[in-house]
């Protein structure tokens, strides 16, 4: 019998239960093989990856893992965002405390949802060009206007803008060092951003950005459930198993470690 959990469940759960727990997740691990993908190994320093033959050999009739990784919150038959906000994402208090910020300063419905979203690339995928990967992942459920933001706020938050009040981040310094200087590509993204019809809504990103992080701000996603369901096509079929560009990296955020 599979049993799958979430977090909410696990806090939950009694020691015994939780031992319990732990057990049937041990099971489930032995029970298929569990691969790193080549970009999991690079991430450690290595580049490498195991050929299937190898791992065959060493866990002799057991079959590579084809569906969800047990080991992760249970997704449901058809995920929303929401469901990835809860299950998927590392963490959500920067995205929740910039979009709440957007909100408390009235913008329009349009730069919360950018600012809601403008860092998912990092807390659900990959940190290196997060801004690129934040808006292909978004772009056919959102209006242009809100992927182009979160695709740009990557290059926009290096460069000031003193006409809003944008400063360089202080926090920028204290991670980068002084000597930081963007590469070329972004100074290209910037300069082609300034100029464009849609610049002030990735300023606002930056703007609403919350570069200081509060662990004790109060928020809480169910106050931009009504904005999401307003400004992103949720698609029938479940986010991931729709036909969508972008379909695929969502089910890859799913199952991350399907073999194929
Ligand atoms: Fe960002
Ligand atoms: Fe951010």
């Amino acid at each position: 019998m599979q049993q799958d959990f979430n977090q909410q469940d696990v806090n939950a759960m009694t020691v015994s239960e939780r031992a319990d727990a732990l057990e049937e997740r041990m099971l489930h691990e032995l029970e298929h093989i569990v691969t790193k993908s080549v970009l999991f190994n690079l991430a450690d320093g290595k580049v490498e990856t195991e050929s299937g033959a190898a791992l065959m050999a060493k866990n002799p009739g057991k079959y590579m893992l084809m569906g969800a990784d047990p080991r992760l919150p249970k997704m449901p038959a058809k995920p929303t965002l929401l469901d990835y906000f809860r299950c998927r994402f590392a963490s959500t208090s920067h995205l929740l405390q910039s979009a709440t910020h957007a909100l408390k300063a009235g913008h329009s419905e349009k730069v919360i949802l950018a600012c809601l979203l403008h860092d998912i690339g990092v807390v659900s995928f990959i940190r290196c060009d997060h801004g690129y990967w934040g808006a292909q992942l978004i772009e056919p459920y959102v209006d242009e206007e809100v992927s182009w933001a979160v695709k740009t706020h990557q290059a926009l938050r290096f460069f000031p803008d003193e006409s809003v009040g944008y400063k360089y981040p202080e926090m920028y310094l204290k991670l980068f060092g002084a000597d930081y200087r963007p590469e070329p590509y972004i100074v290209a993204e910037y300069e082609r951003a300034r100029n464009h019809t849609w610049y002030m809504t990735s300023r606002l990103i930056t703007l609403n950005d919350i570069y200081s992080f509060d662990p004790n701000a109060k928020v809480n996603l169910d106050d931009f459930v009504d904005i999401i369901g307003r400004n992103f096509r949720q698609p029938a079929e479940g986010l991931g198993l729709d036909s969508s560009p972008s379909a695929h990296m969502w089910r890859t955020m799913m199952w991350p470690t399907r073999y194929l």
